[in-house]
């Protein structure tokens, strides 16, 4: 039987396990990026490790979350990456040179590579061959210092393009249409494989637009094979050596196959407040507009803005709406500039921004109260924007294009008729990468730094002691489905000033949920967390459970867990328990739970089915789905001493 394009790239990595999936296998990792809210973590387990230098082919640190220098603490956070970068031997891509799987995709992605990222849109150069997977900082540092990268081998599902994109449908369609079928959860497990006669009609950046956004599937990757438009966009980069031909067998066997129709497809449009709320852009038409942002990691790239640029040339937006490009690379920045479409939108009426997340995760350009955004980013959480009661619809930078031209939502084939003149920008791939010199970004070998510079606010990484043999405490916390790591440790600028510092940082613990909660859990000084389906979606921030970890947290029981944030659990030594749906309902918070076995022998023994009692009162049966590596770092107390314990025996 033949291999699918993931097989074959992680059986050429494979140092322990079999490609059965479910089973927990490891794999050597090509590649490595962090970006700076997980980045100083990164390094500074890496420096706990006592690890010396970076063994991976590419390393490379990008700060692009916190870019703005409100005060000394991100100024700091940037500074000690850059020291940490230049003594440890990786690449730094300074504040402000873009948005970290941008100017990955543009400098280093490379197909059948294997990479590893603190970062859950890490899959984004999928579209380019390589299998990128996001994971915490901790699993990140480990692999930097040449340690494998274990994961459970994940379903592959063949993704099947036929046909072409229509007039005004993009690569944006594709992925949002994929949210309609199979909601945010649908790709929890799995690996999207893309195939078919309908990919050689998407280049690298339509087809890193899907991969990107697969993230918000639940995917633990997507991947497209690579053909002459992976070359032609690697020769434009200036990287034309790195081109290779990555494909699977014609006879590979996928676990499941969709077909997604591309000249099916029409303008769709997610409305608040989660990307799987997706219809037709007609069925939301007339809704009136505040605010157009295009950018992010998604749709950032300068074939992005293009289109935008095009539709708007000659033409003003509407005097009550405010349009923002942020774009995802200062290489797109400047190829806009040098180009004269820089000039072209602010004509229009458009402000830019420096290539930065920014306000994808609410830093900058937050909504006015009760307004409407339309945005090209992937996902729009409530609150993420910085306003709690925001109202965030994603789109392709057409349909926001468009909008911001009407003041309200508009299906753009509708406005190409009624303005009689708007065209279908389509999309072409630029040929003119100026900035491939990249002054922002600091090779290992012209590091300006060979010691660790470290501000007031950067901390030590706190640990926590093996787990005991008794577990038992309080629910402090009962939470709904769907649960983000933007609940549990928020990103907007305010709070990730102290993602160095996290002492302070747990003060901001869950309290977009109950703000009582920091405290009640340290006056507590142990307990559990109880949550529906899916808790910890999101992003692959290891301060969600390193945080709960400081306040004393000792277990989650939850309906199910998303991947990153339960392997981030695992590594801070918060045992994370698997319940059924009467059982939550059946739990109150203020319950007591205690869990009926020697916890610790439980977690080493392999035990699969934990005994809980509720209050003294009732039992009920809780499962621990870990492998045996898993749980030997669960009973150590987490990771970073597990490791550590490793390296002291020369394990
Ligand atoms: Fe940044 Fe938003 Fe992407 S925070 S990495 S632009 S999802």
């Amino acid at each position: 039987m033949g291999q699918t394009l993931t097989e074959k790239i992680l059986d050429d990595h494979l140092v322990e396990g079999e490609l059965e999936p479910g089973e927990e296998i490891g794999i050597e990792v090509d590649q490595v990026l962090t970006q700076d809210t997980t980045g100083t973590l990164v390094w500074l387990q890496f420096e706990a490790l006592e690890l010396d230098d970076v063994q991976t082919e590419v390393a490379a640190q990008y700060c692009d979350h916190q870019t703005y220098q409100f005060d000394f603490k991100n100024t700091d956070d940037h500074r000690f990456l850059r020291s940490a970068a230049g003594k440890f031997g990786a690449h730094f891509s300074r504040p402000g040179n873009g948005i970290c799987h941008n100017v990955h995709k543009e400098n280093f992605a490379a197909p059948g590579k294997t990479m590893l990222g603190s970062d859950s849109h890490t899959p984004t150069p999928g579209g380019m061959g390589e299998l990128a997977i996001g994971a915490g900082g901790l699993d990140v540092a480990v692999a930097m210092g040449g340690g494998a990268y274990y994961i459970d081998m994940p379903e592959v599902v063949n993704v099947r393009l036929e046909g072409e994109l229509p007039e005004w449908a993009t690569a944006k369609d594709v992925i949002l249409e994929l949210l309609r079928r199979l909601s945010v959860k649908g790709g929890v497990g799995k690996i999207f494989e893309y195939t078919g006669p309908g990919v050689e009609s998407l280049s690298v950046p339509e087809r890193t637009t899907i991969t990107n956004m697969g993230t918000e599937l639940g995917a633990t990757s997507s991947i497209f094979p690579t053909d002459e438009r992976t070359e032609e966009y690697l020769e434009a980069v200036g990287r034309g050596e790195d081109y290779e031909e990555v494909a699977p067998d014609e006879d590979a066997e996928y676990h499941d196959e969709i077909v997604v129709d591309l000249s099916d497809l029409e303008p769709l449009i997610a409305e608040p407040s989660m990307p799987d709320n997706v219809v037709p852009v007609s069925e939301v038409a007339g809704t009136d507009v505040d605010q157009v942002m295009i950018g992010s990691c998604t749709n950032g790239a300068y074939e992005d803005i293009l289109p935008a640029a095009k539709m708007l040339e000659g033409r003003e937006i509407n005097k009550t709406t405010e349009m923002i490009v942020a774009p995802g690379s200062k290489q797109a920045s400047e190829m806009l500039a040098r180009e004269g479409w820089t000039a072209e939108m602010m004509a229009a009426g458009v402000n830019f921004s420096e290539a930065t997340c920014g306000a994808c995760i609410g830093n900058g350009h937050v909504p006015a109260s009760d307004s409407v955004s339309l945005r090209t980013f992937n996902r729009n959480f409530e609150g993420r924007s910085g306003i709690e009661d925001d109202s965030v619809y994603l789109c392709s930078p057409e349909v926001a294009t468009a909008a911001a031209l009407k003041g309200e939502i508009v299906d753009p084939r509708e406005l190409a008729d009624e303005m009689g003149d708007l065209e279908d920008p389509g999309f072409e791939l630029g040929d003119n990468y100026v900035g491939v010199s990249n002054s922002d970004l600091i090779a290992p070998d012209e590091a300006v730094d060979d010691e660790l510079i470290k501000g007031p606010n950067i901390g030590d990484v706190p640990l926590k002691d093996p787990l005991p043999a008794d577990l038992s405490g309080d629910v402090l916390l009962k939470m709904p489905d769907n649960i983000t790591t933007d609940h549990i440790s928020p990103a907007n600028a305010d709070v990730l000033m102290y993602r160095s510092n996290i002492p302070k940082l747990s003060e901001f613990t869950l309290t977009r949920v109950d703000d009582t909660f920091p405290e009640r859990a340290l006056e507590a000084d142990g307990g559990l967390l109880l949550a529906g389906e899916n808790y910890g979606q999101g992003s692959s921030r290891e301060h969600a459970a390193l945080c709960p970890m400081y306040l004393g947290i000792d277990a989650v029981l939850a309906q199910s867990f998303a991947r990153i944030h339960k392997a981030n659990l695992f590594n801070f030594g918060i045992v994370p328990l698997t319940i059924d749906e009467d059982t939550y309902e059946d739990i109150d918070q203020g319950d007591s739970v205690e869990i009926v076995d020697d916890v610790a022998e439980a977690v080493r023994s392999g035990a699969e089915e934990i005994t809980i009692r509720v209050d003294d009162d009732w039992e009920a049966t809780a499962n621990l789905d870990a492998s045996e590596r898993e749980r030997e770092i669960l009973a150590d107390g987490g990771k970073l001493t597990h490791v550590k314990q490793q390296y002291e025996s020369g394990d």
